[in-house]
């Protein structure tokens, strides 16, 4: 039997057109209606999931390149993923969900009492998904920050959050019927957090968590300055998964070597690492599947250069695919590390044609040969087991949307492997979302 490990859900590209782009959308679900994803909420944890993580991005990006993130509803729209929340927290029991919220945006003071009200509701099922994302500042009239500054900003930011979920003391909630007493305003802590970025006077008016811990904290950034603000705050971090377990090693020591620094221990974070399996039903299957991804026809390129387009803010579909992508097709302000993203590892600006660099993105490859996300529900068990065994991994994330079909290409056959192997829980604690992530 394999060691228990998290399983839980990245749900991608958030609260939109679940399933556009696909034949599923024909099954005719609206995805402004809670009801699609209370559907595949139940199916979640009737799979013994922890959590699910709820991407968001809160602009339409700049101006300029707005009709490449809605034409195909890569980047938009998207509805607010915290607002969803209750209507899944009502179909379920044990599930956690960690909506993203940004730091940069939600004043510190409506974000914990936000959080208090829905972990409240919830019965301690209640995260945050914190985000530095700086390109949002105009909607809200706030100046966009540099890269390491907005993770000081999210530090102080959670700091002042946590502080005021502990502005009640012990005993300051009295609750008792005899005396009609219900709080001791005594034992209420009026706390003034004054800061480079905040200046928050407390108490936040919300009852205290009695019981249920606090909210967890998510946090995905990867780079040294998001490690160390995970390393100091967060509950659970999150990373695209590697094909090799030494890879998974590295980056979790890098992880628990932040979190030693901040005085924390390997027992007070979890490291989660997000894949996107396509799950066939033999390995026949995914050996065809890999192979025809090596001859994509003209449709498929587009698709994949629709997708870059979104993320590029850089039109590729209407760029010359037998020419060298050059930088010049590039704005200034595209990010590099998306660029270097489509590139690759082998591929060159001025050197390789549009069309190789999307053939090489379209290219899929094996579990089994650590190539790519391709393969059994078998295989996948193999390498998840495999992270937990020689590189002491915690867990994955599968990621995709919420519409029931993806939920149910992906889960169908891999959660009876996952069981038989010992790897995915049985049923769950009553220790909320803390419960699910700690209690082993
Ligand atoms: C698995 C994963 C999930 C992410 N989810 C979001 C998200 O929902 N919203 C967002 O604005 N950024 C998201 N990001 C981006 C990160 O918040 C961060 O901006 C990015 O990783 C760059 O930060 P870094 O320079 O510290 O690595 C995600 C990143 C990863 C790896």
């Amino acid at each position: 039997m394999g060691r228990l490990q998290h399983v839980g859900w990245f749900f991608s590209r958030g609260f939109g057109p679940q399933g556009w782009g696909r034949e599923d959308w024909r099954w005719g679900w609206r995805w402004t209606d809670p009801r699609l994803y209370q559907q595949a909420v139940r199916e979640l944890e009737q799979a013994g999931l922890d959590l699910v993580v709820m991407e968001d991005a809160l602009s339409l990006g700049s101006p300029e390149t707005l009709h490449l993130r809605v034409r195909e509803a890569y980047g938009g729209p998207k509805h607010d993923p915290l607002l969803l929340a209750p209507y899944l927290f009502d179909v379920t029991s044990h599930l956690g969900l960690a909506p993203t919220v940004n730091a940069g945006v939600t004043p510190p003071y409506l974000a914990a009492r936000q959080a208090a009200t829905l972990h409240h509701l919830s019965g301690g099922r209640f995260g945050l998904n914190v985000v530095t994302d700086t390109g949002s500042a105009r909607h809200v009239g706030a100046a966009p920050l540099g890269h390491d500054a907005a993770y000081d900003r999210a530090e102080e930011w959670t700091d002042v959050v946590r502080g005021l979920w502990h502005s009640w003391e012990d005993g300051a909630l009295v609750a008792d019927p005899a005396t009609g007493r219900f709080a001791d305003g005594d034992r209420i802590r009026t706390q003034r957090w004054s800061g480079a970025h905040f200046d928050v006077t407390g108490p936040l008016n919300a009852v205290p968590f009695d019981g249920l811990g606090d909210p967890v904290v998510v946090s995905p950034g990867g780079s040294p300055r998001g490690l160390a603000y995970a390393g100091r705050n967060s509950d659970v971090q999150l990373a695209y998964a590697p094909l090799d377990a030494g890879t998974v090693r590295a980056y979790r020591a890098r992880v628990l070597d932040a979190a030693a620094a901040a005085g924390r221990t390997a027992d007070d974070v979890r490291v989660l690492f997000v894949l996107k399996p396509e799950l066939l039903p033999s390995r026949e299957e995914a050996d065809r599947v890999v192979e025809a991804s090596r001859h994509p026809d003209e449709a498929v390129l587009l698709q994949v250069a629709a997708a870059q387009s979104s993320d590029l803010e850089t039109d590729l579909t209407a760029l010359p695919l037998d020419e060298p992508l050059r930088a010049s097709a590039f704005g200034e302000h595209v990010s590099q590390g998306t660029v270097r993203g489509l590139l690759g590892k082998e591929g060159e600006l001025g050197v390789d044609t549009l069309r190789e660099l999307l053939t090489r993105k379209a290219r899929k490859g094996r579990l089994s040969a650590r190539e790519g996300f391709v393969g059994t529900a078998e295989e996948l068990a193999d390498f998840v087991e495999e992270l937990g065994e020689d590189a002491g991994n915690d867990g994955v994330l599968l990621s995709g949307d919420l519409h029931p079909t993806t939920v149910h290409r992906v889960l169908d056959d891999l959660v009876p492997v996952l069981r038989r192997r010992g790897v995915l829980r049985e049923g769950y604690g009553d220790g909320g979302v803390r419960g699910n992530l700690f209690d082993f």
